[in-house]
């Protein structure tokens, strides 16, 4: 009886956890975390890179809605003059500070935004570096990939985030503390079909900035890096008829914000399946990576064509077309 008791209370907390996974929408370390802890960002200063719309703009939005002071930066200062003007709207008493910046431009240049950054609020410094600024094209098969492609993507998100960092890092070393949150993908941990460059641009940050923590935690930098899945910011929407719902920006900053108070190394934020895929590739890899080997080519061809990226279209191509023929499977 008592084992017939023990197993029926195994099989409910199985059962339990299974649903609990099923309907999340982070990993289940970011979600037993609670809240973004306000204490942890009220009156630090917070420079946000592509804050001009999309997720930064939501970053500035809420760190500022949690008493931090902003710097936003992105190319177009039109944007950002507008976004500073919301963010004033609602928080009246907020410090919001634009800084111009084109992440692709040289050294000298990001130096000279990084000493800016600096002297905003009476020098207060930077303690939170939000690297958010990014260059997402809609995707191309990886041979149709130009070198010109290849340049732009990685200039913006790997070269210009890693020599940021490189500037601005030993300013937070002075004033013995600082923490990166660096917005990685999903395509920075596992395989995106279709978008081949852009994926090796965030698996480069998953890198570079794991090891940066590594070498200067006990130095007081944080690194949290940050894999979002789809998110209903992106402006150039593909996957647009998958039927699964990319996941609400202020969620995904809320959660981008949670983790980076509870100081957790990396999250992944996206609902299901993608969550699962992650789960696959990270702890089951041969299984996780089968299962992109059987979904890569029908992934590129559909978001060529319809964008439709449902499970079952992944897993088993598109319907046979009227002609009895298959659908091309690449342009
Ligand atoms: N949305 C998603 O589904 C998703 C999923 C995973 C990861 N992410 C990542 O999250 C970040 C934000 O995505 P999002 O959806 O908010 O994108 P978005 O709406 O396209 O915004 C991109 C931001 O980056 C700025 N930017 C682009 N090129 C730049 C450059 N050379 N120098 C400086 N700023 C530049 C843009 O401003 P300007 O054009 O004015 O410069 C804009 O503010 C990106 O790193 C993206 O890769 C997004």
């Amino acid at each position: 009886m008592l084992t017939l008791i023990v197993v029926g209370v195994v099989l409910v907390v199985i059962l339990g956890l299974l649903v609990r996974f099923a309907l999340a929408d982070a990993d289940m370390t970011l979600l037993c975390k609670g809240r973004p802890k306000r204490s942890e960002v009220e009156g630090k200063v917070a420079w946000v890179t592509g804050a001009s719309r999309g997720i930064g703009k939501e970053l500035a939005r809420q760190f500022a809605e949690l008493g931090a002071k902003v710097i936003i930066s992105a190319r177009n200062l039109a944007e950002l003059e507008n976004v500073k003007a919301e963010i004033l709207g609602k928080y009246p008493t907020a410090g919001v500070e634009i800084l111009p910046l084109d992440l692709a431009s040289d050294e000298e240049s990001l130096r000279e935004a990084v000493k800016k950054s600096e002297s905003f609020f009476s020098g207060a410094g930077v303690h939170y570096m939000v690297h958010n600024g990014g260059h997402d094209p809609p995707p191309k098969p990886v041979l149709e990939m130009t070198g010109e492609d290849v340049l732009t993507m990685i200039k913006t998100n790997v070269l210009g985030t890693i020599n940021l960092t490189r500037l601005i890092a030993p300013f937070m070393l002075e004033r013995g503390g600082g923490h990166f949150i660096v917005i990685s993908s999903t395509a920075g941990k596992v395989p995106a079909p279709g978008q081949s460059v852009y994926s090796s641009s965030k698996f480069a940050l998953v890198g570079y900035f794991h090891t940066l923590r590594s070498e200067l935690i006990q130095k007081g930098i944080d690194v949290t890096v940050v894999c979002p899945g789809p998110i209903a910011s992106k402006s150039v929407s593909y996957g647009k008829n998958s039927g699964e719902k990319p996941m609400p920006t202020d969620r995904c900053v809320h959660l981008t914000i949670a983790a980076a108070t509870h100081k957790l190394k990396e999250v992944w934020i996206s609902g299901q399946p993608v969550l699962l895929v992650m789960y696959l590739c990270q702890y089951m890899p041969t299984l996780g990576f089968w299962f992109m080997d059987k979904i890569g080519i029908n992934r590129v061809e559909s978001t060529n064509s319809d964008g439709n990226t449902s499970l079952m279209t992944m897993l088993f191509g598109k319907k046979k077309e009227k002609t009895g023929k298959s659908a091309p499977l690449l342009k």
